[in-house]
């Protein structure tokens, strides 16, 4: 994982480093450290472990400037987060210095060789050895710095996003990536590197996204030049960014959590946009456009995912089983990807990703190419790697999602899911007319629906101080909400650090039963459709053994009211759509009770946003 930031031109490269990790934190904050040239020459490297805000104390009164630095902010692999492991790391001379997101996975063979050759290491990191690396053929070789990188990553097995800076040559900067993302920007007369786009926007929307086994070379008031690593020229190809700077900030709200929380409306409607046209009877995506005789003739969908985007994926399971009448699986990326799968030509996976940089899923994703699937992508973030990797597909269009926990980026992959399970469902006609219209015009109704559960605020902030102590808890639902109480328990667990489990709620009497006592929160989804009266004796055999029950329920719903300790009411809209409405409360409850507890809402312990190592 990790964020990584450089500059290179005629302004200040420190606080431009500084807010670019800031805003990268979501990708790791277990250490952050610059490296930056002053005016006389002198490279100066501030590292230290904690959060960007740590550095920021600990360098207030160092030499800061420079107009060329490199920054990063550090989630921890190869090595424990201390001060000596945080980046960037140092070449055997300390000519070089070097910010790494990645692994280099045969790092321990290379480090041997240098070992052997007199080399001696400060940290324990793979990003170490590399720039050894790289020094080592520079001055063995006698080459120049960028063509000392390509030789040496011909040597290395792994995933890097490489930024190098050379203590003689003050007028450049060196990239280079391979399956970590890298995205340059073109400013008027500087450069500017990042992870993502959200630390350029504010200064150019110029940008070139670096392919893999490409490197960069930045000249100081020079065009950029990029070779790969068999020394082709490659002519960068520019893009203009269409984010916007008000997108990535807080906007008046105390986490970016609650902030993306509230913006559901919006994004829902964001992602159905131009698509869903309700009172046509139609749905239009135009990413899928080329591959519809696929959708009809399909004999299998499967979806690849992970974390809550894999929560996404089960949902789909019911929409497109129902709907489209075909078989679906669905797989965790990371099982997928080792486990030798049984892949038609004739099949269709379609990957789910708020990032679009899950290495897990990346990997999936080339083995499904490879064995002649059809592969689409349900991506947010335009341009990534998942999203340049697949056939086609639909972007989620719900705005960057900063929290770590993830939420609006949930219900964005939902409702692009149903709208492809509709959509395939038309060309194969499964639905009929009436259902289908009926299906869309519940569609249109979601954003409203979500605005009146929104309002729930105060009575679920409630809920949250009674339970916000309890050590564990159980969230249950059957059919199409049981991924849904998957999601609930994974949100109260990553940010409130409660123990807490998701159940489909009749495998309840299979295990988890046994844990039930008048401690045990238990959360339950009891809306109307075909499963209620089955939820409602799930209840009774929850109270039966005195567990508390807080039930989210259909607005009115009388019945399990008498019986719960707690009824969410939430508007009524057609079963198979529920998820979408039911995830809310949940994803409240969550935030407030790990608010009470003083933790770190956006950046729980442990956790990255974007997970681009295995
Ligand atoms: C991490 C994030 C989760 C996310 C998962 C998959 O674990 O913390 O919020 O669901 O990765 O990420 P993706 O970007 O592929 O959806």
């Amino acid at each position: 994982m990790c964020g990584i930031v450089a500059y290179i031109g005629n302004r200040e490269a420190y606080p431009i480093i500084i807010k670019g990790l800031q805003r990268l934190e979501y990708r790791g904050y277990d250490s952050a450290g610059v490296a930056l040239i002053n005016k006389a020459g002198k490279l100066n490297v501030y590292k230290r472990k904690g959060k960007v805000s740590d550095l920021l104390d600990f360098v207030k009164d160092e030499d800061t400037s420079g107009s060329i630095g490199i920054g990063h902010t550090r989630w921890a692999t190869h090595g424990e987060p201390n001060d000596v492991n945080s980046h960037p790391h140092y070449s055997q001379t300390k000519d070089l210095v070097m910010i790494h997101n990645g692994i280099i996975e045969n790092y321990a063979a290379i480090k041997e060789g240098l070992t052997k050759r007199g080399h001696t290491f400060l940290s324990d990191t793979d990003t170490e050895v590399l720039i050894h690396l790289i020094e080592e053929i520079q001055t063995h070789e006698n080459m120049k710095l960028g063509h000392a990188v390509q030789a040496a990553l011909k040597q290395v097995n792994g995933a890097y996003a490489i930024v190098i800076l050379d203590k003689n040559d003050t007028n450049t900067l060196v990239a280079a990536k391979k399956g970590s993302p890298m995205v340059i920007g073109i400013g008027k007369d500087d450069f500017f590197i990042a992870s993502d786009a959200t630390p350029i926007i504010e200064y150019t929307k110029n940008v070139v996204y670096l392919e893999d086994e490409e490197v960069a070379i930045l000249r100081r008031g020079q065009e950029l030049k990029i070779r790969n690593l068999k020394d082709k020229v490659i002519t960068p190809y520019i893009q203009e960014l269409t984010l916007e700077i008000e997108s990535i900030e807080k906007g008046g709200y105390d986490h970016f959590m609650l902030k993306e929380i509230y913006e559901q409306p919006r994004s829902v409607l964001d992602s159905m946009r131009g698509r869903l046209r309700a009172y046509e009877g139609d749905i239009k995506m135009g990413g899928i456009v080329d591959h519809e005789k696929k959708f009809e003739k399909a004999k299998r969908i499967i979806f690849i995912a992970c974390g809550t985007s894999w929560h996404a994926g089960l949902v789909a399971e019911y929409l497109f089983e129902e709907f489209a009448r075909v078989p679906v699986e669905v797989e965790y990326a990371s099982e997928f990807r080792y486990r030798n799968p049984v892949i038609y030509e004739d099949d269709i996976v379609i990957a789910i990703s708020q990032s679009g940089e899950t290495a897990d899923t990346l990997a999936a994703i080339e083995l499904a190419k490879s064995k002649g699937a059809t592969v689409l992508g349900v991506c947010n973030v335009v341009g990534s790697s998942i999203a340049r990797a697949t056939q086609g597909g639909s972007y989620t269009h719900a705005g960057p999602e900063i929290g770590v926990a993830s939420t609006k980026a949930f219900t964005a992959q939902v409702t692009v899911l149903t709208l492809m399970a509709l959509h395939m469902a038309k060309v194969r006609g499964t639905l009929s007319e009436t259902r289908f219209r009926q299906l869309c015009y519940e569609m249109e109704a979601i954003p409203s629906k979500i605005e009146e559960v929104l309002k729930l605020n105060d009575q679920l902030r409630e809920i949250a101080f009674i339970y916000k102590d309890t050590a564990n808890a159980l969230y249950l639902g059957r059919g199409v909400s049981f991924p849904v109480a998957l999601e609930g328990a994974l949100k109260l667990k990553e940010i409130s650090y409660i123990h807490a489990e998701g159940y489909p709620a009749a495998e309840m009497k299979h295990g988890p039963i046994a844990l039930i006592d008048e401690e045990m929160p238990v959360f339950v989804i009891a809306t109307k459709g075909a499963n209620y009266e089955k939820v409602v004796s799930n209840i009774q055999e929850v109270k039966a053994r005195k567990g508390k029950i807080i039930a989210v329920v259909t607005s009115g719903d009388t019945e399990v009211k008498a019986i719960a300790d707690h009824v969410i009411e939430i508007p009524e809209t057609d079963e198979f759509l529920v998820p979408l409405i039911s995830v809310v409360p949940f994803q409240l409850l969550s935030y407030h009770i790990a608010v009470m507890r003083g933790c770190n809402v956006d950046q729980p312990r442990n956790l990255a946003k974007s997970v681009t190592v295995e």
